[in-house]
């Protein structure tokens, strides 16, 4: 076995089965993995004008049958399990030459999945002969190791990316091209699979925290590793390509670590301090005694020392209460009550928030 701090923040170069084996049990927190496909591409791709389309036609992506490829990612799979942590967990991306049996296989072998993510893209490379729809989609597996797992997902996070609304589960995002796809120095693709930077950003701010370890054990051309960097996580790259690992280095030396961005941090995603009404009449925030009010500033009940509120039948909780107002079984009493404050109507969630902020010394974030 290696120890992680030989390995963490570097690429290893090897056959990924041999080497993820020597990665210690229950020690990476996320995954991602984009391995080769089995695309079965032959022969030349003709655009309609006549010039070559390059696709994916590399060795790595050779294997003699199915069997053959089945077989290669039960292996890999299964150190990959090994590997994460027990709350962790991990991406595999791929298309519909070989998501199916990937599926089947993690399942098999007792992976839970959470979510299958349709990458749709938005310039997908057009069906040139016209004889197909154009294949404008691939599919991230989304899966923990087993159901029971208490892994991360920084849900506000992705709401906030997703302009506050509730991220879905199709992400329209377009292929890696123009300055971010990498080229060498005869000017063509530096590596024929490259993902697109804002893909790998969605992957690993929603399922892992700043500091935590990111292992992609289909290293390629490192967008995993840049994105770990620059969001303060940590990376472990396996490719077995030299000339890959020399380009995926280069890339991940040149990006600067943003731990303080509000997005990188996860800020959004801390859960604020509970506090209980009762502490807000106990230091003097409420007082005892006095009315709170609808949204409509109408006069509904009196708040008492145990922090329930009484109307004229009946004392129940502020949240009880607000429910009893909108003919609801419950609701949430903090974003419904306003109080009394010289001539304004302030809400109770304003003054959690004081309260919070002077004598918890805590400031609820918001991204301007
Ligand atoms: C689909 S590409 C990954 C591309 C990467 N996500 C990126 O954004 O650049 C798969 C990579 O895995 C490498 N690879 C394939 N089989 C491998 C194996 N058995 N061991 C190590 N690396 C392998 C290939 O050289 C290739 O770079």
């Amino acid at each position: 076995m290696r120890k992680l701090k030989d390995i963490k923040n570097t690429i290893i170069k090897g056959d990924t089965i041999e080497e993820l084996k020597l990665i210690p049990n229950h020690s990476v927190d996320l995954i991602f993995a984009d391995p080769p496909y089995f695309m079965q591409t032959e022969g030349t791709l003709l655009r309609t004008e006549g010039t070559k389309f390059s696709g994916v036609e590399d060795d790595w992506d050779k294997f003699d049958d199915y069997n053959d490829y089945d077989q290669f990612c039960k292996e890999w799979l299964t150190e990959c399990k090994r590997a994460l942590k027990k709350d962790g967990s991990i991406w595999v991306i791929g298309a519909f030459q070989n998501i199916y049996r990937i599926g089947f296989i993690m399942q098999n072998l007792g992976f839970w999945i959470l979510n299958d993510i349709v990458w749709s893209k938005t310039n997908p490379a057009p069906n040139f002969k016209g004889t197909r729809f154009t294949n404008a989609n691939e599919i991230m597996l989304w899966c923990t190791t087993k159901k029971e797992a208490k892994y991360t997902f920084n849900y506000k996070t992705m709401k906030h990316l997703n302009g506050g609304k509730q991220m879905k589960s199709v992400w329209e995002i377009g292929l890696c091209i123009g300055k971010e796809r990498i080229k060498n120095e005869d000017g063509k693709k530096a590596h024929a699979t490259q993902k697109p930077e804002k893909l790998l950003e969605n992957v690993i701010l929603s399922s892992s925290k700043q500091g935590d370890i990111v292992l992609d054990p289909f290293m390629g051309s490192g967008t995993t590793a840049a994105i770990a960097k620059r969001s303060g996580r940590n990376y472990i790259g396996i490719e077995r390509e030299s000339k890959y690992i020399e380009v995926a280095e280069k890339r991940i030396a040149a990006e600067v670590v943003q731990k303080d961005n509000p997005l990188y941090n996860n800020v959004l995603d801390i859960a604020p301090p509970r506090v209980a009404m009762e502490k807000l009449i106990e230091k003097g925030y409420i007082k005892k005694g006095e009315h709170f009010y609808t949204p409509a500033f109408k006069k509904a009940a009196q708040v008492m020392a145990n922090g329930h509120l009484k109307d004229k039948e009946e004392s129940l909780s502020i949240h009880k209460m607000s429910g009893k107002m909108r003919d609801l079984d419950n609701g949430n009493g903090w974003d419904y009550w306003f109080v009394q404050r010289g001539k304004e109507f302030i809400s109770i969630d304003s003054i959690r928030k004081d309260y919070r902020k002077k004598e918890l010394n805590f400031t609820d974030f918001e991204i301007k």
